[in-house]
């Protein structure tokens, strides 16, 4: 996958550059700045383009970045090694480039870094390491890049990180650590990092974060910490709220959420907490999430649902309730959401639904409820008659079947007849269920009288 996504980019820069040098390039200021190489370079040439200041050498046969290779063309400003054969960069390999502000180093071999490789980088403001083999970070590393506003060490296999690495990077806007080997992250890691606005870290083997991680940073705007194993967000995790706009939780193992988690998060609009374990919510919760349009809760844990999940949500029009346990609904369950247009119910454990149970949804118009396991009995008939009404609204594939009773397993709800929802038993099973539950219910609250007494 990676690789693929990398050799696209290669190719359109390649491409670019041939365009770029064949037609378009002649009188063009910009191309006559730019200098690529191909996998026939196996070395870095000592004297390159004249005046060239961007510079990409892709594929090409470089094992190793030798110390002040390129302190003859001081006016570099940008450098790129994409998949070239690199496994070792020296200390002082851009030594001699005082206005370089972009330096990328990707998908090669690297597997470590030593500190000083960065030395005197007083301007860079970007600098990419993706997709190598880096496995840990020296403190010292980045102690040079004062001005550095982005830092991707993403698709790396970084299991530790030294305290103090990223100590010196005041003006970063942008980390991205995702699809490492992180299994723990301290708070004072990231401390000084106090202008960041994007913090990724999805895809590493996180199972908590630290208490105060997120204390000094008030700009974030973005957090990424999906596809960890986190079972645990404690209260005020997240302080600064205010201009979050991006939170990332879902593919974790959160079974609960703190009441308080989403207090002041205004900007959000699309949350997924798909993929956790969560049973329930607590009352309210997503209430301070005003602009909220999309909620997806598929793939958890919940067998119920209530209206105070909901509370809040008049903004809400998507609402993603897949592969839960849930087993019944009622209208009350959604009369919060005045907004909703797409629900989604499917890979449930439903077998029947009240006839009004959507009544309160004035907006709906996209309905999933398929691969549950319809009862197709005569208490179905109240919502089969809604179904037949409401077929438009109704946009599952493939399309709610019966699993009961045996003689309609997977047949078409929509296409039965009135005659075939049949209950077998002389009167409805609903009724000799009632009688029978009441008076089993009445003896639990006689025992618990007694156990109280
Ligand atoms: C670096 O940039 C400055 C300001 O743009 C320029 O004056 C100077 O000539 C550049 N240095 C080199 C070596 O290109
Ligand atoms: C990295 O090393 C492996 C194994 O030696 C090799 O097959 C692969 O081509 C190298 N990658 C690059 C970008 O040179
Ligand atoms: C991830 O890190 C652990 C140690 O924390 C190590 O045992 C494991 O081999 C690493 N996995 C990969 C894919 O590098
Ligand atoms: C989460 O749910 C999965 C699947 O139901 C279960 O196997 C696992 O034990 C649960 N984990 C936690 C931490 O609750
Ligand atoms: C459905 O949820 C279970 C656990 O709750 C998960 O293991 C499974 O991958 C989910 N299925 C899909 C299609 O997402």
């Amino acid at each position: 996958m990676h690789l693929k996504i990398a050799l696209v980019f290669i190719y359109i820069l390649v491409h670019l550059h041939w365009s770029c040098t064949v037609d378009i390039c002649q009188e063009d200021d910009d191309c006559k700045k730019q200098d690529v190489y191909d996998k026939t370079v196996t070395a870095i040439p000592e004297k390159l383009k004249d005046g060239a200041e961007e510079i990409f050498f892709v594929n090409s046969q470089i094992p190793v970045i030798p110390k002040g290779v390129l302190s003859k063309n001081p006016q570099i400003k940008k450098i790129e090694f994409l998949g070239t054969s690199t496994h070792s960069v020296e200390v002082g390999a851009f030594e001699g480039l005082p206005n370089i502000t972009i330096i990328e180093i990707s998908g090669t071999n690297v597997t470590s870094l030593p500190v000083g490789v960065f030395k005197d980088l007083n301007n860079l403001l970007k600098l990419v390491l993706k997709s190598n083999k880096i496995h840990s970070l020296e403190n010292g590393l980045f102690d040079y890049l004062k001005k550095l506003q982005v830092l991707h060490l993403h698709m790396n296999k970084i299991s530790t990180i030294e305290e103090g690495t990223f100590d010196n990077l005041e003006e970063l806007l942008s980390l991205h650590l995702a699809k490492n080997n992180l299994s723990s992250v301290s708070t004072s890691l990231f401390s000084n990092l106090k202008s960041l606005k994007m913090f990724r870290l999805y895809e590493n083997q996180l199972t908590a974060l630290p208490d105060g991680i997120f204390d000094n940073l008030p700009d974030l705007e973005e957090i990424a910490l999906q596809c960890n194993q986190i079972s645990y967000i404690q209260p005020n995790l997240f302080p600064h709220k205010s201009k979050l706009t991006k939170l990332y939780l879902d593919n974790n193992l959160l079974t609960e959420l703190q009441p308080d988690l989403f207090v002041e998060t205004l900007k959000i609009t699309e949350l997924s907490l798909s993929h956790n374990n969560l049973t329930h919510l607590p009352t309210g919760v997503f209430s301070p999430l005003k602009k909220l349009k999309k909620l997806d809760l598929s793939s958890n844990q919940f067998s119920i649902i209530s209206a105070n999940f909901f509370e809040g949500l008049e903004k809400l029009t998507d609402l993603n309730l897949q592969n839960n346990s849930i087993e019944s609904l009622k209208q009350e369950d959604f009369k919060k959401l005045k907004s909703l247009s797409t629900l989604k119910l499917g890979n449930n454990k439903l077998q029947s639904l009240p006839g009004d149970v959507f009544d309160s949804l004035p907006k709906l118009s996209k309905l999933y409820l398929n691969e549950n396991p319809w009862k197709c009995d005569c208490n179905l008939l109240p919502f089969y008659e809604w179904m037949k009404n409401n077929k438009g609204k109704i946009k599952s594939k493939p399309p709610e079947v019966c699993e009961l009773p045996k003689n309609l397993l997977n047949q078409l709800i929509i296409s039965l007849t009135e005659e075939q929802l049949i209950c077998l038993t002389t009167s409805p099973t609903t009724t000799p269920l009632l009688t029978s539950t009441v008076p089993i219910q009445m003896q639990l609250t006689i025992i618990l009288f007694l156990f109280i007494n």
